[in-house]
């Protein structure tokens, strides 16, 4: 037993658990997922996975992104970027709903599965129904030959490594980055984006392995804000635009591991709503990096504040007017905004890691959660 301990141990490289070991290699595994894939200088994106389809993608009327969990919140990162960039209209869907319900689907489409195990019954049974109608399929899996890269027509995997904590973390991201290199690549073949564009943003691109590095470094702060809210039995989560879905990853994390009741919103659906439960008593953590919402997230937190909520905002380096409000402030580097998911995930995992293990929870099996779900 004691070579049983010993073995665990080295498996988790010097982490008291897998899933802060996965937090940690996330600089690491976002350069795995893009090498070979981006080439700054020249501006552009290679993808060899889809390659074949390359002509295909410049005539597509619609996408559909089917997935569940958490890769269904990195789905709805790739609807920002995909639309804000390839100009294409995309629609994401929970695997679940959209097989259940006689989706319209024609040989037009491409339906793009995201699926860290790529063995989720609900995603392949999706992917079987759009394929039997003629959609063409990509997937986007991190288990290499898995069950959903083999019914697939074509894909692009996210080379994160195992992932061995039930609660997904960096292939969380390596999938953000996929989409990313996606709409990029899908921009490039429909000249939606200039060459100027595309250098660019990917020469910062290439940089978010470093930024991710230096968000890491606000874990002892977001171990300290946890031991203030370890108690807490509800939390909200907010963010606009693409900070949305990094609100919904945000709360989901903190549900999952440490079994607190969390949401994350759009932030000004707050005021239909969740803005009824908050109180002295209601944890709420915003998204309120430097972008094109950052004065209207100023005003929600202005809203959260005047009700006595308690505010934990993820903020930009050197940011100062959120920190005169807010209650507590965690940075992250400046980025583009097309990269801040990436970035803003970060203090959003280390802060369920650290309520988790304060609240003796068993961060990397979670009760009643699988790390794959072959059942529907
Ligand atoms: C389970 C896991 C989640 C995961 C979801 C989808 O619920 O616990 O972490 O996001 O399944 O899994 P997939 O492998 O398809 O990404």
């Amino acid at each position: 037993q004691e070579l049983e301990l010993q073995l665990e141990m080295l498996e988790k490289g010097g982490y008291d658990h897998f899933m802060l070991k996965e937090i940690y290699e996330q600089p690491r595994s976002i350069r795995d997922c893009m090498r070979g894939r981006i080439y700054p200088e020249e501006g552009k994106v290679q993808l060899g996975g889809i390659k074949e389809f390359a002509d295909k993608l410049k005539n597509i009327d619609r996408i559909i992104i089917v997935a569940c969990g958490t890769s269904w919140h990195a789905g709805l990162v790739g609807e920002y970027l995909i639309e804000e960039y390839a100009r294409i209209p995309v629609e994401v869907e929970y695997a679940s709903e959209f097989r259940y319900r006689n989706p319209i689907i024609t040989e037009k489409d491409v339906v793009i599965a995201i699926s860290q195990s790529g063995e989720t019954a609900d995603t392949m049974a999706a992917i079987e129904m759009a394929k039997e109608k003629g959609a063409t399929i990509f997937g986007v899996c991190n288990v290499v030959g898995a069950s959903i890269p083999r019914i697939t027509h074509a894909g692009v995997y996210t080379h994160a490594g195992p992932e061995i904590g039930v609660a997904s973390t960096k292939a969380f991201t390596a999938q953000v980055t996929v989409l990313t290199l996606m709409a990029f690549y899908m921009a490039q073949q429909k000249g939606t984006i200039s060459n100027s564009k595309l250098v660019e943003l990917l020469t910062e691109l290439d940089c978010i392995p470093d930024k991710i590095q230096v968000a890491l470094q606000s874990n002892d702060i977001v171990k300290a804000i946890s031991e203030k809210f370890k108690d807490s039995r509800n939390c909200l989560f907010l963010g606009r635009g693409s900070g949305f879905p990094v609100a919904l990853e945000g709360a989901l994390k903190l549900k999952e591991i440490s079994y607190i009741h969390a949401e994350g919103y759009p932030a000004a659906e707050m005021k239909h709503g969740p803005i009824a439960l908050i109180d002295e008593e209601m944890p709420v953590v915003v998204i309120a990096t430097k972008n094109s919402s950052y004065e209207k997230v100023i005003s929600n937190i202005q809203e959260v504040k005047a009700r006595k909520g308690v505010v934990i905002a993820i903020v930009t380096e050197g940011d100062t007017e959120v920190k005169k409000m807010a209650d507590y402030c965690i940075e992250i580097p400046d980025s583009s905004e097309a990269f801040l998911p990436l970035l803003a995930t970060i203090p959003l995992q280390l802060l369920s890691y650290h309520i988790a293990v304060l609240r003796g929870c068993n961060v990397d099996q979670p009760r009643n959660l699988a790390k794959s779900v072959t059942v529907e």
